[in-house]
């Protein structure tokens, strides 16, 4: 298969580049693709002509967010929006990708692709707006929706907390919950669901939950660091966003791609990391 990948210099569009070995790639990173102009992705579009067209773009700045709404929602609601009316009139299937915080995170159990979904930042509801678009726009599409994605390449909370973990303490938040999914986990499913045109919205996180906490503490076990790890409460760490408390995603949906369990990726991101 021939890919258009937007947002190719990201976390996922990293993986995205090595896992996606039987297709050809055609990468954009920002600086050579902005996907919310509407005439370079037609430009794009209409030079590559491809088989599908896969954004891992996004404005991920949860918090900034907050300060900014139009710089979120023109990345995450405007640039989806321009690559589902673009691939829809050529008839070319999108794959999008979302987000656990459409979802307030006060549910007891795991978030299904049927929960109906309930914003409570801007980062969310700028991300459901580009769901809704691509949605409307192009009936070929695929949105996956994950959470708490890392990577050897690129910032994330897994990171940081490896740059800490010479440090005698560290406080963790212990009532934040999620799927941790490790970036190439992730890119290997997509790869299987881009072969099956059974269109629609899928969740697909690192199998599991867990706390910010216990994911941390399983971390410096598997870096063999000594470092304290202290559980706080997410009120002695305020943000300007509301996150979610609750961000493991399931599936219910068919065909039915399953990522391996979380402690896997932590696993295998500490081997490619040492
Ligand atoms: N990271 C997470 O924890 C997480 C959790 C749930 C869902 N997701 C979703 O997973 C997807 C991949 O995220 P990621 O972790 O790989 O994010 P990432 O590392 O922040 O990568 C996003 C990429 O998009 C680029 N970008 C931003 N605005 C753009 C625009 N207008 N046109 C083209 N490219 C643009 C960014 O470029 P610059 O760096 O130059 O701005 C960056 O290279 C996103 O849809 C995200 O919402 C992520």
């Amino acid at each position: 298969m021939h890919i258009l990948l937007t947002g190719a210099g990201g976390q996922l569009g990293h993986a995205i580049q090595c896992i996606f070995s039987n297709h050809e790639i055609i990468a954009y990173d920002r600086q050579q693709l902005d996907i919310t102009d509407l005439d370079a992705v037609r430009a794009a579009v209409a030079t590559q002509a491809p088989d599908l067209a896969l954004n891992a773009a996004a404005y991920n700045a949860v918090d900034q967010a907050e300060r900014d709404p139009e710089a979120a929602y023109r990345a995450n609601a405007l640039g989806p929006r321009n690559l589902a009316l673009v691939t829809a009139a050529r008839g070319i299937p999108l794959l999008h990708i979302s987000t656990n915080y459409v979802f307030d995170g006060l549910s007891r159990r795991p978030y299904h692709e049927f929960d109906p979904p309930h914003p409570q930042s801007v980062y969310g509801q700028s991300k459901l707006a580009g769901e809704e678009a691509v949605r409307a726009l192009n009936p070929k599409h695929y949105i996956v929706r994950t959470s708490w994605v890392y990577h050897t390449h690129g910032k994330n909370f897994i990171q940081t907390m490896r740059a800490l973990s010479q440090q005698p303490e560290v406080r963790v938040v212990s009532d934040q919950f999620g799927s941790p999914t490790y970036a190439p986990h992730l890119a290997t499913a997509l790869a299987q669901l881009v072969t099956t045109e059974a269109f629609g919205t899928y969740h697909m996180a690192g199998r599991g939950g867990t706390s910010r906490f216990d994911l941390i503490r399983t971390l410096y076990t598997l870096l063999g660091v000594r470092s304290q790890v202290k559980p706080v409460p997410s009120t002695a760490m305020p943000r300007l966003a509301q996150c979610p408390s609750y961000a493991v995603l399931t599936t219910l949906q068919e065909p039915s791609i399953h990522l391996p369990p979380w402690q896997d990726g932590l696993a295998q991101f500490v081997q490619s990391a040492l």
